[in-house]
């Protein structure tokens, strides 16, 4: 039986890409096939809808695809537990209860949350779901009793929010109900990826993104426009390495790292071209993309099946959900029919 147990998940609001690979999608296929783990990763349409509530077919068509893209990473649905937020009413309900141990001044602080209400423009209209979402994703992490959370690092505040949470209920009910998470985050460093223009961040906004569904000649395509070094016109210059994208992705993503080291020494003295080296990384990403473009043509074959995954995974997940909510309504001394 393994010790641990760890629950994860994403927004479905479009497909994942390369920064969602390095920043947690490896970290939680490793974490599967280590075996040491009970695992669940859930499509967070719930939590999607708190900035969508107007267009929820945005989500509806999101979320075969992040579907597909968790099963061509390899996540592998005999191993871990594939679940669909809103197929988990047990999680709605512990976000009722959650919410009357958060004050509205602590949601108000939460450095996510913050940051994402300012890029999301919503003015004096931040929909209440979206201020509370930490309390819902409190309910989604502990309704699984997990241990342990892979997620990017953007994610901190959400656990830190969730122990809090957890300290409070135990606390409060007086019983070791809910269990305190830990998050499990990529190597310093290589968590976040920028985009191919050199943004920090890779979004489908800005279209700076590699997703894990584009075919080999999209990559090729993207990589060949990516951002190197505005000053490095001619093969001769010598050429930048820093904020340099085509080596920031080849220190993420080469395994030959004496070579990478090679080629940096090449282009700051100067001789080295960007095609060369680009081509390299068309190389490399091919080696990293091909494998999950395989599997995912494979399953993309058989969408019944697929969906399958979903409703089993969540009838599972419910298992699991409406056992914790059945204590939590003990702690609370909610069991007046039993
Ligand atoms: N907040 C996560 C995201 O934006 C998605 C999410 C929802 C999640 N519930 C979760 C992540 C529970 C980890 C654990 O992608």
């Amino acid at each position: 039986m393994p010790k641990h147990t760890f629950l994860t998940g994403d927004r479905p609001t479009g497909r994942l890409h390369i920064g969602h690979f390095v920043g947690s999608l490896q970290n939680r296929v490793a974490l599967q096939n280590s075996g040491d783990y009970n695992n669940f990763i859930m499509i967070a349409d719930t939590q999607a809808l708190t900035d969508n509530a107007r267009n929820p077919e945005k989500i509806r068509n999101s979320l075969m695809e992040v579907a597909l893209d968790y099963l061509a990473v390899g996540i592998d649905p005999t191993k871990s537990t594939i679940l669909v937020q809103s197929g988990v009413p047990a999680l709605a309900e512990l976000t009722m209860y959650y919410l009357d141990l958060v004050s509205v001044a602590r949601l108000n602080r939460n450095p996510t949350v913050k940051t994402e209400i300012k890029q999301k423009a919503f003015g004096e209209s931040v929909p209440a779901g979206f201020l509370i979402y930490p309390v819902s994703q409190a309910a989604d992490i502990t309704a699984f009793k997990a241990d342990t959370v892979p997620v990017g690092d953007d994610q901190e505040p959400m656990l830190e929010q969730t122990r809090e949470i957890v300290r409070s209920f135990n606390h409060t009910y007086g019983k070791d109900v809910l269990v305190e998470p830990e998050g499990y985050f990529p190597p310093k460093g290589s968590g976040r990826l920028p985009g191919i223009d050199g943004n920090a961040k890779m979004s489908k906004s800005l279209n700076n993104g590699i997703y894990l569904a584009d075919d080999a000649d999209t990559v090729k395509q993207k990589i060949m426009s990516m951002y190197t070094d505005s000053n490095h016109i001619h093969v001769e210059d010598p050429g930048q390495v820093e904020g340099n994208v085509v080596f920031t992705y080849l220190d993420i993503f080469a395994s030959d790292k004496a070579k990478v080291a090679d080629l940096k020494a090449q282009y700051q003295y100067g001789g080295l071209g960007d095609v060369k080296l680009k081509r390299y990384l068309i190389d490399v990403m091919d080696g990293v993309l091909t494998p999950i473009r395989t599997r995912r043509e494979a399953y993309a074959k058989d969408m019944a099946g697929v969906a399958q995954v979903l409703i089993d995974g969540t009838a599972r997940a419910n298992e699991v959900a409406n056992q914790t909510l059945a204590e939590v309504r003990d702690a609370i001394g909610f069991n007046y029919f039993k």
